[in-house]
């Protein structure tokens, strides 16, 4: 009998105030109103359309990413949250992250988010240098950054997460130390500490910014701040990833050691096991065209069920194993979504040489 990985439940929320210059995640400058409840309806619907993949099984973490889930009021992610938690089993003590840019939460809704079920954020913070900030195109100020986080505190937040880049234009060994030490002032229980990649399609992969620290002074970056944050009792558990004892973050986990996930949302990566093979899947990354995919499989699967009314049995099988030839081992009702399959997101060749996040959902 095949004993199931973990599983893990990813949401994919991509819309951001502005794009970063550096930016390659599947995110969307916010463009008027933003339609809450239509996104939630059809997160929902995609989640209700992996449902029969996930039967039986207990999600142990939920991880809001984006884009900016911070955008999103707490009433939508509690509506997402109670029918999720209505059609999947939760485990008592799951992990429910909810990404946060410093710049969307001057309001505070950190009470909000608590109340929905949201256990852990992770503040996008990059650094405590406003130069530094303002070269990297961010909307927020160091000081926005450390209200935003003492203001989550205050709200009964004790697991939290930071986002720090480094090798940033501008910055010097000793910045770069800065910014750790002044992470560490707020007491996070957990640090990403990612070394700024150019990648292909951005802004800064065409326009250069200057001032950019060389492979070697990035490097020695990296070194400092990695013993800067042990002294701190920050342990390393992964390339980018610094947690104090016990506060490693499961959902980051759970990808590193091969578990399971349902990634539902624009562009979000699905991982599942069965005993004869591994359904992957990929949703379609303009949120758009969300559903593009389900809706698809529906009337393919309607088609394939007239033809077999009409007793016009050969044809069926001509279209079932037409559809199996792209994806091996996967069975008819789910090639549609992951025919698409493969990352979405490239290595940069040019100063890529260690890697920034955890396997992208
Ligand atoms: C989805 S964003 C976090 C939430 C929110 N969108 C924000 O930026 O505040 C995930 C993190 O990836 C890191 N990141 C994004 N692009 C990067 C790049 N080109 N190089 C290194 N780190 C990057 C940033 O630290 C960022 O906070
Ligand atoms: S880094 Fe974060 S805020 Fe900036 S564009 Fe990317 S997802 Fe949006």
């Amino acid at each position: 009998m095949l004993v199931t990985p973990p599983l893990s439940l990813y949401v994919h929320l991509p819309w951001c105030v502005r794009k970063c210059p550096y930016c390659d995640f599947n995110s969307h400058e916010q463009r008027g109103a933003l339609q809450f409840d239509a996104y939630v309806d059809a997160l929902i619907a995609d989640l209700d359309f992996d449902l029969p993949l996930a039967w039986g099984r207990t999600v142990h973490s939920v991880f809001f990413g984006g884009g900016t889930p911070s955008l999103f009021p707490p009433a939508a992610i509690d509506r997402f949250l109670q029918q999720a938690s209505a059609r999947l089993r939760f485990a008592p003590d799951v992990e429910v992250t909810l990404e946060t840019n410093p710049g969307t939460v001057e309001h505070g809704p950190f009470a909000g988010y608590r109340a929905a079920g949201v256990n852990r954020l992770s503040f996008g913070v990059q650094s405590f240098d406003d130069g530094c900030l303002q070269r990297l195109g961010r909307i927020h100020s160091s000081g926005d950054a450390e209200r935003a986080v003492k203001a989550a505190q205050d709200a009964g937040f004790d697991n939290l997460n930071l986002d720090l880049m480094y090798a940033l234009p501008g910055q010097s060994l000793a910045m770069a130390l800065a910014d750790v030490d002044r992470a560490i002032a707020l007491q996070p229980t957990h640090l990403s500490h990612y070394q700024l990649t150019l990648e292909p399609n951005t802004v800064f992969a065409v326009r250069t910014p200057a001032g950019l620290p060389d492979e070697d002074a990035a490097w020695d970056m990296q070194e400092a701040c990695q013993a800067r944050l042990a002294d701190a009792g920050f342990a390393q558990y992964e390339v980018s990833a610094y947690a104090r004892a016990g506060r490693q973050c499961r959902h980051n986990l759970n990808y590193w050691q091969f578990g399971d996930y349902l990634g539902i949302g624009a562009g979000a990566h699905g991982k599942l096991s069965f005993a004869h093979r591994i359904v992957r899947q990929v949703r379609h990354r303009e949120p758009r065209l969300l559903g593009r995919d389900r809706d698809r499989v529906r009337k393919r699967l309607r088609a394939l069920h007239d033809a077999r009314r009409d007793r016009d049995a050969g044809a069926v099988r001509e279209r079932l194993s037409a559809r199996r030839r792209p994806v091996a081992g996967v069975g008819v009702a789910w090639s549609c979504a992951v025919i698409r399959g493969g990352r979405t997101r490239r290595r940069s060749g040019r100063r890529g040489r260690r890697r920034r996040r955890s396997p992208p959902p």
